[in-house]
């Protein structure tokens, strides 16, 4: 279990040390929910990774390259001349109607049906997410997440002062019986897990995919748990074989929360995501979305619906999927040829994003310096863990740069791994936030 929010570092105001600062004169009037809110450490990298010497294995952006920008442009265009009073005016907070059921008919092809009544739309899953915690958590309240999690998801959670207990996962995705485990020790403390956030498929940053048997284990441990699941599917339809994995949701659809968005499949620019509910908590997000935005953007819905009624989107997917693949085999081609032994790294078979663990005895935050200098950038593990745990491994993106960077960054990568076993040999012990994590041995499977 997590600690309860520590009242060390509370000055006799209640306002935490690490906010005292002669730079902020409004230090001492800030909400206490500020102090939770956290810079996200890739956000952090952007600045150092965007450099053009440096190879960027960090960000998990979409290359948006291939869409047919003169076609976007004058379906906008037509957008603004034909329906202009209505696409930059106020729109409902649930979103567009026309929207809401092509959204129907993309989650149909994971297998689920719904109603466009039980859809909300959002700016981005990220506004999704926010959305469902603002409803489901007050402060203190457990979130079950996997180890690792969505860093963006992790920021909500800590925002909305609720706690996260982590969950062992492996190559056929979250462990049911760690799953079981967790809810034990939660309900033997006196607590209750209100939401089981996961991405089970191309997991963001396992790079892994939750099998079909798991998916029916998981469904059935919530029910009898009575556990709400929060399904976060951006990555559905960018599988690199066959047809996307049935959706979670697809076969439970009184407790799983579905949230689908635009940001990888079209562009994330547009800021269009979705939430699919159950009737009641569909009503309370509509309230929230109110309180938020009022309603989320007509002209960006409006666009997205013409988008996906005027252009071969599925052929769109195709195409960016395949860019994805090619990229994908860039990757674990140069890690099989360049890693030193001891580096193991998940295979993913859609998705953005590689997950790697380091050898026994490296922390990839340390490390992160000496790689900038050699021109390459990752995300340290850490920041995919609310605990702190996760410095032996790195999550490595595949999605941005063109196979040869790709290439070319995994051999930068591989000798500062080298360098690093060289010194540890010669001069040292593990430091120890590298030998301090269980999550930070490679799982037997997740390799
Ligand atoms: C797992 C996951 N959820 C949610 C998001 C947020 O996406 P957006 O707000 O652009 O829809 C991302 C973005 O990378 C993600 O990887």
């Amino acid at each position: 279990m997590p600690e309860p929010l520590p009242a060390v570092g509370l000055q006799p105001q209640g306002v935490p040390a690490a906010r005292q600062t002669r730079l902020d004169s409004f230090v001492q009037r800030y909400a206490e929910r500020t102090a939770h809110l956290q810079a996200s450490e890739i956000r952090a990298l952007f600045a150092v990774a965007s450099r053009p010497e440096v190879v960027s294995l960090a960000g998990g952006m979409p290359n948006i390259s291939g869409l047919p920008l003169d076609a976007v442009g004058e379906a906008l265009a037509e957008l603004t001349r034909e329906r202009g009073t209505v696409a930059l005016q106020y729109g409902s907070a649930q979103g567009d109607p026309d929207l809401r059921r092509q959204v129907c008919e993309i989650m149909s092809l994971e297998g689920i049906s719904a109603s466009p009544d039980n859809v909300v739309i959002t700016v981005g899953s990220q506004q999704a997410l926010d959305l469902v915690t603002r409803v489901f958590c007050d402060p203190g309240d457990v979130v079950v997440c996997e180890a690792p999690s969505y860093v963006g998801a992790l920021g909500v959670f800590s925002a909305f002062q609720a706690d996260v207990e982590h969950v062992e996962m492996d190559n056929e995705g979250l462990v049911p019986e760690a799953l079981t485990a967790t809810l034990g020790r939660i309900a033997a403390a006196g607590r209750r897990a209100k939401l089981l956030y996961t991405v089970p498929t191309f997991h963001n940053p396992a790079g892994v995919t939750m099998s079909a048997a798991r998916r029916a284990e998981l469904l059935q441990i919530c029910r009898s748990s009575d556990l709400l699941v929060v399904e976060d599917n951006p990555y559905g339809l960018l599988g690199f074989d066959g047809s996307p994995p049935r959706a979670l949701r697809a076969d439970e659809s009184d407790r799983v929360i579905y949230l689908g968005t635009f940001s990888k499949t079209f562009a994330p620019g547009f800021r269009v995501g979705w939430v699919l509910a159950p009737h009641a908590v569909r009503e309370k997000l509509v309230l929230a979305q109110e309180s938020a935005t009022l309603c989320p953007p007509a002209f960006s819905q409006l666009a997205v619906g013409a988008y996906l009624s005027t252009c071969d989107w599925q052929r769109q997917v195709k195409d960016f999927t395949e860019m994805y693949r090619e990229r994908r085999d860039a990757m674990l081609a140069a890690l099989d040829e360049h890693m030193p032994a001891g580096t193991v790294w998940t295979v993913p078979a859609g998705g953005f994003y590689v997950w790697a663990t380091l050898p026994e005895g490296l922390d990839s935050k340390a490390m992160l310096p000496r790689a900038v200098t050699a021109r390459v950038a990752y995300v340290p593990g850490t920041a995919f863990f609310a605990d702190g745990q996760g410095g032996r491994h790195v999550r490595l993106s595949y999605c941005y740069p063109p196979p040869e960077r790709i290439s070319e960054g995994v051999r930068r990568l591989a000798a500062v791994i080298s360098a690093e076993l060289e010194l540890l040999e010669t001069f040292g012990t593990p430091s120890a936030s590298a030998a301090s994590s269980s999550y930070d041995k490679p799982h037997p499977n997740l390799a």
